[in-house]
């Protein structure tokens, strides 16, 4: 396995230098703890990481986002932090971390981390400190009342696992306030003691050399009554301070916004250019409506929820993604749409999670190739840095037998062999278990086979980001949407000075054929992206005939000559 990864061509792109690097990176979610354990004890950890980094140099990857590497009893899979200004000794040293951030720097990424500002665990000293000592200098960093009353009107979030948003503590004798799981404290950000500890814990990080946050439940730090303790004025204030800083100390440095929330609320986390605070936010009102368009059939919904999504500043921009480390999320989708989805994509019980669908991409496409191209396909030509999850691009499975989102967070699958190459240890000593499944099972679905295979998934998303990378309209151009008479079809134009991309999908599992008007293209020639060979050129009356298979689509750039 690793003689492979030794042959394999060395990555061409350096974004080191590039200040606006995360406008034309693709980023990749990590699991330290489920992608490579080099020291045989069952779990993940960072010199794996290291190990593994010349694949996903091989594969395209420009930036890493790792979930929670902070010491953590991992009751919510490490976003329950017992200490932010260390790593957890099951994954490594900060000394392994230093040479992390160096080896991926070395060959011209980046790498992000999270930064779970909201809360952290009950058993971080600050939390027992609060609890036993209200006078005290913690007392006050946690969000305590004498009543469980006040903000009624806050959803929860964690319905499998809580009916209330205040827990009673039996030390203090006073309720606390948590959005998440009772083990996970809001903290007070009221107190500015609170809001200097966060900075300070960023530039600590920052400080060693990372490239930038996702700001995990960015939504939910000021709680207030009029707007169910979410997107208070105040949080977006302390952001705009937060970026700031990182702007004057780190600049380079980017945040990513984790904000559950419909488009215009999504969008204030750009804040605007002349008072900025994210440079990226995640594109939640956009990912369920792939999926529901794709089962649908129909791109209306898709088309829809892009019209009403704001354009963000300049400098910033939407991160795209299909799947993480959580549950595909349906909290923004209608009550209809969600009756659907849940239909269509969690027709067993075991599929569901709070208010979301705990499922990998192969298994909710039926492990249809074609759909598993098509969601890649859009998510890496639609405005914005798109953000894939590992083991996706093999096809990984799941398991939807472990608890809470564990099912899809199992190890990632490198070879054939014993725990799929991904530990030495003995099978039970396993984090988690791997997939096994009849269809996923690792004997098949894996780095190693994919390799052998030159029609694999991996090798066609590795082209395709190959060739997204170089045509700079993905990244950097304009939006516009292209009418279809077909609602299967879905059409855009991404338009930039130097050439515009034209991309058409099928979402139907039909054939299907469409005329597109494309009137300031007449006569045109077209080529395709991918092979880089002529197509058709735009008929002189501004016509472009396509024709589909089941779910294909074309990636076709149009010469501006
Ligand atoms: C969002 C994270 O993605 C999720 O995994 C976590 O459970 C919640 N935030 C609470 O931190």
């Amino acid at each position: 396995m690793m003689n492979i990864l030794k042959n394999l061509p060395k990555r061409e792109r350096n974004l080191m230098t590039d200040p606006l690097w995360y406008r034309t990176a693709v980023f990749y979610e990590v699991m330290v703890r489920a992608f490579h354990d080099s020291d045989g004890d069952g779990i993940g950890d960072l010199r794996g990481l290291i190990k593994r980094l010349d694949y996903l140099a091989w594969l395209g990857v420009d930036a890493l986002w790792l979930p929670p590497i902070y010491p953590s009893p991992l009751r919510d899979g490490g976003y329950d932090v017992a200490d932010y200004r260390a790593i957890d000794p099951r994954y490594g040293t900060m000394a392994d971390f230093e040479e992390l951030i160096a080896e991926v720097h070395k060959r011209g990424m980046r790498i992000t981390i999270d930064l779970v500002m909201n809360h952290s665990s009950d058993q971080h000293p600050w939390f027992q400190a609060s609890r036993t000592d209200p006078d005290g200098p913690y007392g006050d960093y946690y969000v305590w009342s004498d009543t469980d009353q006040k903000w009624a009107n806050a959803r929860i979030i964690f319905t499998d696992h809580e009916t209330s948003n205040w827990a009673w503590d039996s030390v203090r004798e006073q309720f606390y306030w948590h959005r998440f799981y009772h083990h996970q404290p809001d903290l007070n950000f009221e107190n500015p003691k609170v809001q200097q500890e966060m900075m300070d814990i960023a530039r600590f990080w920052l400080e060693k050399g990372i490239d930038g946050f996702r700001l995990d439940a960015v939504p939910y730090l000021f709680e207030d009554d009029s707007n169910g303790g979410e997107n208070d004025p105040r949080t977006h204030e302390y952001l705009r301070r937060f970026r700031a800083m990182v702007d004057a100390e780190f600049p380079g440095r980017v945040l990513l916004a984790e904000a559950n929330q419909p488009p215009e609320e999504a969008a204030a986390y750009f804040g605007t250019e002349e008072e900025p605070e994210c440079h990226l936010c995640f594109h939640f009102p956009v990912m369920p409506r792939i999926f529901y368009s794709i089962k649908a059939q129909d791109a209306t919904k898709l088309r829809e929820i892009l019209h009403a999504t704001p354009v963000p500043p300049a400098k910033g921009q939407w991160s795209t993604f299909l799947r993480n480390h959580d549950e595909l999320t349906l909290e923004m989708v209608t009550d209809q749409e969600r009756r659907q989805m849940f239909e269509w994509y969690a027709p067993h019980p075991q599929m569901k999670a709070n208010v979301g669908i705990r499922r990998r991409l192969a298994p909710l496409l039926d492990n249809s190739r074609h759909a598993m191209e098509l969601a890649h396909a859009l998510i890496l030509s639609l405005p914005g840095t798109p953000c894939l999850y590992y083991g996706d691009e093999i096809g990984m499975g799941d398991n939807v037998w472990l608890p809470d989102r564990d099912g899809v967070r199992t190890p990632m699958q490198w070879t054939p062999d014993r725990n799929a190459g991904f530990s030495r240890a003995d099978p039970g000593a396993l984090n988690l278990p791997v997939v096994q499944s009849l269809l996923h099972h690792y004997n098949g679905v894996n780095v190693e086979s994919s390799l052998m295979q030159p029609t694999s998934l991996l090798f066609w998303l590795r082209r395709f980001l190959t060739s997204r990378a170089q045509h700079p309209a993905f990244a950097d151009g304009g939006y516009a949407d292209v009418p279809s008479s077909e609602s299967s079809v879905f059409s855009f134009l991404r338009t930039h000075p130097e050439e515009s991309v034209l991309v058409a999908m099928n979402f139907s599992t039909n054939q299907c054929s469409t005329l597109l008007d494309l009137p300031d293209f007449a006569g045109r020639t077209v080529k395709t992206i991918v092979s880089n060979t002529p197509f058709q050129d735009v008929g002189d009356d501004g016509k472009l005939r396509l024709t589909f298979g089941p779910h294909s689509f074309y990636w076709l750039v149009i010469a501006h000559d």
